[in-house]
């Protein structure tokens, strides 16, 4: 199986990436978890991190906390999207597992300095904060990470938090930065994606048909979601974000899209965030990342529903 490294603000959305990936257990080692914050404060996301991984029966996976705010800019949160506690619609306890001591950052660091180079991979589900800080404060691990699949942009689909930007991106636009420019292979999954993923009623009724408590607590948390987004973008249901991710680790063939380059605007107020893509390849700017555009949403539905059935 792959080794990957989840970095991650659950997050009703990152909550179900999560499962599908400890769900999969014959094609990825999920050597660990890193809490950073986005969607809620530090202290709720590696919470959520740890109530997730319990409702998987994976207490041996480590959850570490990260960052607690961006590198540069204060935190922005989006409880208006997640609920106060970021995984409103799940009915989960308080958990048991203890946060590990070691930071996340360390932890990134650490993990792909002991491992054979090449045989990491880092999935982004929240702001990069983490990632950054790891390529800066240990530069010697940019050549060792196999690839980083990021949730984050927008080309077409443009913003979901001001007109130009993508959630991921805006909140740490500088770190977005250093992982661009970073030389790791990068894969990214934008909105242009996500918004083709809807959490329908009829899917929901799918989660729910499962019968186990993964399946109940993944249709009460996108139920939630929908509340939100459904009017908002949509139309059909919410956007499944950050599961893309996983999906594209598990079969790629779902997914459609191109190597181009991709930079990041740090500087503009009216742009800020936004995820300048070379679509059509007007820079002489080498490309940095494969770009997806496309997926298959019922190859993507069926995959979460087949895998997340083996749970608890
Ligand atoms: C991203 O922002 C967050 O709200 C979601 O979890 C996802 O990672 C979508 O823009
Ligand atoms: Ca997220």
């Amino acid at each position: 199986p792959r080794k990957i490294i989840i970095d991650t603000d659950p997050g009703q959305d990152d909550a179900v990436a999560i499962l599908l990936a400890l769900a999969s257990p014959e094609d990825l080692d999920v050597l660990g978890i890193v809490a950073v914050a986005g969607n809620v404060p530090l202290a709720l996301t590696e919470r959520n991190a740890r109530r997730v991984v319990e409702l998987a029966g994976r207490p041996d996976v480590p959850v570490h906390a990260g960052a607690v705010r961006p590198l540069v800019r204060p935190p922005i949160t989006a409880e208006h999207v997640h609920g106060r506690t970021g995984l409103d619609g799940a009915d989960l306890p308080e958990p048991a597992l203890p946060l590990q001591p070691q930071h996340g950052v360390d932890f990134i660091v650490e993990t792909l300095l002991d491992a054979e180079p090449g045989t990491v991979t880092l999935c982004t589900l929240g702001p990069l904060t983490d990632v950054a800080l790891a390529l800066n404060r240990a530069p010697a691990i940019a050549p060792r990470i196999r690839e980083i699949v990021m949730m984050g942009g927008a080309y077409f689909e443009v913003g979901n938090i001001t007109p130009t930007a993508e959630f991921n991106v805006y909140v740490d636009p500088e770190a977005a930065d250093v992982v661009m420019r970073s030389g790791v292979p990068i894969t990214m999954l934008p909105l242009d994606v996500t918004h083709r993923a809807l959490a329908t009623p009829d899917r929901l009724d799918r989660f729910r048909a499962l019968g186990n408590r993964a399946g109940a607590t993944v249709a009460g948390m996108l139920g939630f979601s929908e509340r939100f987004d459904k009017e908002k973008y949509a139309g059909a249901g919410a956007p499944i974000h950050d599961p893309n991710v996983v999906a594209w680790l598990l079969r790629p063939e779902l997914y459609a899209g191109r190597r181009i380059n991709v930079a990041v605007e740090c500087a503009s107020p009216l742009t800020l965030g936004m995820t300048v893509a070379d679509y059509w390849r007007v820079t002489g700017r080498e490309p940095n990342a494969l770009f997806l555009r496309e997926v298959d949403d019922a190859g993507f539905f069926d995959l979460l529903v087949e895998r997340l059935r083996r749970l608890p």
